[in-house]
Formats: structure tokens, C-alpha cells, sequence
């Protein structure tokens, strides 16, 4: 028989994005079936310092979870727990904050912490377990630039998001024979820009994988206006940069946590206008891409996401973190999966895809 608690935690850590609430259902879901109950920690690794914040999850309470946008725990990427500054600089957590977490796991007689989050939340996870509290990481980002999973939850739903924006403004740029440029997240990976932009027609997709040149932007655009096509549709991630040029920042790097990237856009809306001569609009995206809920796809890798989180505390394997290695979900090391950003292969199937179709990256 064993003696081991059977209660278990969980929390979201960092940004949300859509299939959170469908983690923590199936999480819940899958351990009352085994007699366990869930603690849900409130306010993401923060609600694990005293005071104490987090509530019972009963399972009953889970209807409608599925589908909901957001988390219902709520989530922080900054405080005392923020374990990136900056792009790929890991800082320490703590003495102390390990201390206090530790003795709280351990007066909320859990077994082991169930912990969604990207790479941020990850390696405060890790930090965490090797401190000596059992956890397992479940790997959530729209940006999908983890390491060891082939996806991450939430990206789907963003790309959807985005491709409906494309669709969208499709129309409105043919309609003006506009340059129309839609801004998206992702970070300093081109996931979102690249599967968004192949999906929605997109002209030209600049990503941060592959530096961009204006010439060569105006050049294609040029090309169409030959081929009778007055419209061009730019996807811009928000990381896509200029040859030999830096990001555009919104901020500086705050105190505990990262720059926040934002404003391409708008720069490159001025410079092609400038040397084209042709209208050219912006729309940023934004948070619309984090929010509502998740596409089905997402809804089923969350659910098996979430089956498989509560299995691997079953099995006491800690310190990994399940993924999605087709037809399967898997386990991997946290460690595998952070420390170093997944980024879009400049030679890889989906950039040969787009250019294939005439699509520009810029280059
Ligand atoms: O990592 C997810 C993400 O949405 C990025 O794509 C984006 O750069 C960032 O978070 C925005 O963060 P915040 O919600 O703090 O503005």
C-alpha cells in the first residue's frame, strides 16, 4: 500500500493563451479517478508563498472548463519567482524563496506539483525539483518555441486567431489597394508568422529567424503591381528585424522580467509607404491571440496533456515534462526542453513551403 499524499497541485505560470482551463480539467479530471484531489495554486508560482493562495478543485466544478478562455487559477510572469530577465539569461531563484515554497508544499501535504507554463515557468519548475519538490511540467506557449515537444498548446489556437485576422484583412487591403501588415506575437520565434501567414494568403512573412531587407520587401511588392495585383498582405512577428538591425522593443528589459518586443509594424508601415509610394495600414494583433478559448486541436493535446502530467506523478517521474511526439505524447527532461529557444528552420519544410508559393521572407 502506499503512503504517498493523494493530493496534488497545479498552477499556470507566465502568459496565458487558450487551453489552460482544459489542462486543469483533465488534470482534475484524471486524478479524481484515482481517488486524488487537486489544489489549484492561485496567481501562478506566487501563490505558493505565504500567504498561502489556492482553492479546491473539485471536479464537478470543471464543466464548461474545456472550452473557457484564460485560467481560472490566474498566472504572473513577474514577481519574486520571475526566473528570466532576459532573452536566455536564467537567474536563480532564491535561498530563501526556495525555502518558503518548499515548506509550503510540504504543509499542503501534496504529492508532487503539476506546473503549465513555457520556458520562463519551466525553469522556475526546474529550479523548484531540484530543490527537492516533485514536479512535472505540462509545455504551454502560443510562441511554440520549446524545445523537446513538436508543439506546444495554445499555438494552434493563435495561429487560428491570426489566420482569421489575415482572412479578414485580405479584403479590406484588395478592396483599398493598401499594403495592409499584420503584427503578431511570438517572441523571437517566427512559429506564428510562418504558419499564420502560409494559411491566410499571406505576400510576405517576416520572421526573426530570417532578417529582412527592405529592398527586397518593396521588390515583391513591386512584382505584384506588375502582375495586376495592387494588394499586398505583410505578416510581421513581432521579432522580425532588419538585416544588421536590432529588435523594436516596446520597453526596455523591466526589473525580473523580459523585454516586451512590439512596434515592427508600425516601422516597417512607414518605410514601405516612404519608398513604394503605396498606402500601407497596420494591425497588431496582440492579446486577441491569448485569448478566448481553444481550437480543438488544442482541446485535445491539452486533455492529453493533462492525462498524461497526472500519470507521470503516478509513475513518480519527476523532473519531466510531457510532450507531443506523433502519435504519442511522451515524456522529456524539463531540461531538455528550456534553456534555448525552438525556432522556425530557415532550410526547413514550412519556409520551402512558403517560397515554393512565391511567398517572400524579406531576404
Ligand atoms: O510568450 C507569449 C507572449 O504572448 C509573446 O508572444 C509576447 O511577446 C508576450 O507574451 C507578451 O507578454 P505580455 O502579455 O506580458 O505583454
Amino acid at each position: 500500500m502506499s503512503e504517498q499524499p493523494t493530493r496534488i497541485g497545479i498552477l499556470t505560470g507566465g502568459g496565458d493563451c487558450p487551453g489552460l482551463n482544459a489542462v486543469i480539467r483533465a488534470v482534475v479530471k484524471s486524478a479524481s479517478k484515482r481517488g486524488w484531489e487537486t489544489l489549484g495554486i492561485l496567481g501562478g508560482f506566487e501563490g505558493l508563498l505565504t500567504p498561502l493562495n489556492y482553492r479546491l478543485l473539485d471536479y464537478k466544478q470543471m464543466d464548461g472548463l474545456l472550452i473557457l478562455g484564460g485560467t481560472i487559477l490566474g498566472t504572473s510572469n513577474r514577481g519574486r519567482f520571475a526566473a528570466k530577465t532576459g532573452h536566455g539569461n536564467v537567474k536563480s531563484i532564491s535561498q530563501g524563496i526556495l525555502d518558503e515554497a518548499k515548506a509550503n508544499f510540504q504543509e499542503l501535504g501534496l504529492r508532487a506539483l503539476i506546473c503549465v507554463g513555457g520556458d520562463g515557468s519551466l525553469t522556475i519548475a526546474q529550479q523548484l525539483f531540484e530543490y527537492g519538490i516533485p514536479v512535472v511540467g505540462v509545455p504551454k506557449t502560443i510562441d511554440n518555441d520549446l524545445e523537446a515537444t513538436v508543439i506546444t498548446f495554445g499555438f494552434d489556437s493563435a495561429v487560428a486567431c491570426a489566420t482569421d485576422a489575415l482572412d479578414r484583412l485580405h479584403t479590406t487591403a484588395a478592396s483599398h489597394n493598401r499594403v495592409m501588415i499584420l503584427e503578431v506575437m511570438g517572441r523571437y520565434a517566427g512559429w506564428i508568422a510562418s504558419h499564420a501567414g502560409i494559411s491566410g494568403g499571406g505576400d510576405i512573412i517576416l520572421i526573426p529567424e530570417i532578417p529582412f531587407r527592405y529592398e527586397k520587401i518593396c521588390e515583391k511588392i513591386a512584382d505584384r503591381e506588375r502582375q495586376g495585383r495592387h494588394f499586398t498582405l505583410v505578416v510581421a512577428a513581432e521579432g522580425a528585424r532588419e538585416a544588421q538591425g536590432g529588435f523594436v522593443t516596446k520597453t526596455a528589459s523591466e526589473a525580473n522580467r523580459e523585454a516586451r518586443l512590439g512596434g515592427i509594424g508600425e516601422v516597417l508601415a512607414a518605410e514601405i509607404q516612404k519608398r513604394t509610394g503605396k498606402e500601407t495600414r497596420v494591425c497588431v494583433l496582440g492579446h486577441l491571440q491569448r485569448g478566448g478559448g481553444p481550437t480543438t486541436f488544442d482541446r485535445l493535446l491539452c486533455t492529453r496533456f493533462g492525462v498524461n502530467a497526472v500519470n507521470l506523478v503516478a509513475d513518480a517521474k519527476y523532473g519531466y515534462m510531457v510532450a507531443l511526439k506523433p502519435p504519442d505524447t511522451t515524456a522529456v527532461k524539463i531540461t531538455d526542453a528550456i534553456g534555448r529557444l525552438r525556432t522556425v528552420p530557415v532550410d526547413g519544410d514550412i519556409v520551402r513551403t512558403a517560397r515554393s508559393l512565391g511567398i517572400s521572407f524579406g531576404d
